[in-house]
This record gives structure tokens, C-alpha cells and sequence, in this order.
């Protein structure tokens, strides 16, 4: 696989494709297993998770719904600070099993504050899928339940992260090469 350039950023492959679709083939194992009989539901964060929530959906072989949900920070009152809501979420998740998937769980922050909304409507349970976690880049406490890969606390590209808008469409993930190499 060759470097990627974009802008002035400089990309080296990190996790082929192989390796990637491996990883969701057991991932959708793992849930095949779990989560039969529940009639799962399945709600996908866009833009990132848009490539992994279709390869993974794909390997599904249970009763399982999905759904693709868009989150947007607002500002709230003075005392809410900054509020994140979703648009699209139109499903009734009283007493469902509800899986979030998301492309990568960095610091945390978008889904410690999404997820009170989604408890908010008690589901019988909320699980968290998600391809990458970068633990060493955690700043709120989140528990990844179905994880792809542990990756280090560097930029990503590809298979659905972008920089700037691009590389969404690489199929494998590459690294945002440092100065130094
Ligand atoms: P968090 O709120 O810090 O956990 O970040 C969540 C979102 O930031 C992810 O869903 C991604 O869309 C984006 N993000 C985090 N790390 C990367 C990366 O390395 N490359 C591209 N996007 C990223
Ligand atoms: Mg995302």
C-alpha cells in the first residue's frame, strides 16, 4: 500500500483491508451470538461509521434493525454548556437492545454526552461497537463493548475517517506520518 498525501499531511498504512474485514467478520460473530432472539437495533453515527456499519450489517445473520443517526453540538443554556443531539433518530428505543456503532471512540466526548439521551428513553440494553478506540486519548469514561481494534493516540485516515473532508473512501486505515520519519 502506498503512502496517501493530503494537503500537506503525509499518510502511512496502518491496518489493511484484510485485516480490517477480518476483524469485523468476528465482531459480527461475536454479535450473532450475543444478541440473538433481542431483535437488535442498530444505530449507526455518521459520517464516520458509514463504511464499518455497512461491512458489519452485511455479516449479520439475526433479526437486527439499523438505523443512521447524525449528531450536531449545539449551544445550549448557560448551565448545559454545549449540548449534542442527534437527527434522524425516529425509532421508539423503549425496552430494545439499542448497539451504537461508531468508527473511532477518541477522547470520549461525543458519546459521553450523546448517551444520556438514548438512556434517557430506557432501552433494555445499550452496547457500544466500535472499529477503533484510542484508550490513551480517553478524557471521559466510556465502556466499548464490541471493540475492533486498540489503536495508539494518533491521527487515522481512511475506511470511513477523514482529514479535512477526504479519504473517507480508502478501504484501509492509514497513519498520519510524523515529522520525524
Ligand atoms: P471523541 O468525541 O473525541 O471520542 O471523537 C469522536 C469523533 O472524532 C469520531 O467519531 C471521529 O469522527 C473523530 N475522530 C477521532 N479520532 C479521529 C482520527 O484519528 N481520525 C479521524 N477522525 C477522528
Ligand atoms: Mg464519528
Amino acid at each position: 500500500m502506498p503512502s496517501i498525501q493530503i494537503h500537506d499531511k503525509i499518510f502511512v498504512p496502518y491496518l489493511s483491508q484484510q485485516l480490517i474485514q477480518q476483524r469485523i467478520t468476528q465482531l459480527a460473530q461475536q454479535l450473532n451470538q450475543d444478541l440473538q432472539g433481542e431483535r437488535p437495533l442498530f444505530l449507526a453515527i455518521l459520517n464516520g461509521a458509514f463504511m464499518f456499519a455497512a461491512d458489519l450489517f452485511r455479516h449479520l445473520t439475526i433479526e437486527a434493525e439499523i438505523s443512521f443517526i447524525k449528531l450536531v453540538s449545539y449551544k445550549g443554556t448557560r448551565s448545559t454548556g454545549h449540548v449534542i443531539t442527534s437527527i434522524g433518530l425516529d425509532e421508539d428505543l423503549y425496552n430494545r437492545t439499542v448497539v451504537i456503532l461508531e468508527d473511532i471512540v477518541d477522547t470520549g466526548k461525543t458519546l459521553h454526552e450523546f448517551l444520556p439521551q438514548i438512556r434517557h428513553q430506557h432501552p433494555k440494553r445499550l452496547l457500544i461497537t466500535a472499529l477503533l478506540s484510542k484508550p490513551d486519548a480517553r478524557q471521559y469514561p466510556i465502556h466499548v463493548d464490541y471493540l475492533g481494534f486498540s489503536v495508539p493516540n494518533r491521527f487515522l485516515l481512511g475506511y470511513g475517517l477523514d482529514y479535512d473532508g477526504l479519504g473517507r473512501n480508502l478501504p484501509e486505515i492509514y497513519q498520519l506520518k510524523n515529522a520525524e520519519e
